[in-house]
């Protein structure tokens, strides 16, 4: 199991945005939503856009270069032209600073 790496204090968060860090060979992008904080890889499943460059709705983000809709929640592709889901993580405060794990070998 990974570590938990630190993204940044909570208090730079407000609800709406995101901080990326990267882990070994990606990108994660941590969100703050009105209910909490989500991560997901920041690359569209459908040909490797940079998903935080995309516009957020709600609890959705939408790919800037074809449009596809993904739940920062779940992963979940919501419209085409993307099918695949994205990789999610988990996400924790620790010590008043946002943390995401890398889980994708649990
Ligand atoms: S690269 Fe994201 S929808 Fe095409």
């Amino acid at each position: 199991m990974s570590d938990w790496l630190d993204v940044a204090p909570e208090q730079d968060f407000v609800p709406g945005s995101f901080e990326v860090v990267e882990v070994d060979d990606m990108e994660i992008a941590v969100f703050r939503l009105s209910d909490g904080f989500y991560a997901i890889e920041d690359l569209c499943s459908h040909a490797e856009s940079t998903l935080s460059d995309g516009k957020l709705k709600g609890d959705e983000i939408l790919c800037p270069m074809h449009g596809a809709r993904f739940s920062i929640k779940t992963g979940a592709a919501l419209s085409p032209p993307a099918y695949e889901a994205i990789t999610t993580f988990p996400v924790r405060i620790k010590n008043g600073v946002v943390q995401v794990r890398d889980s994708r070998e649990d």
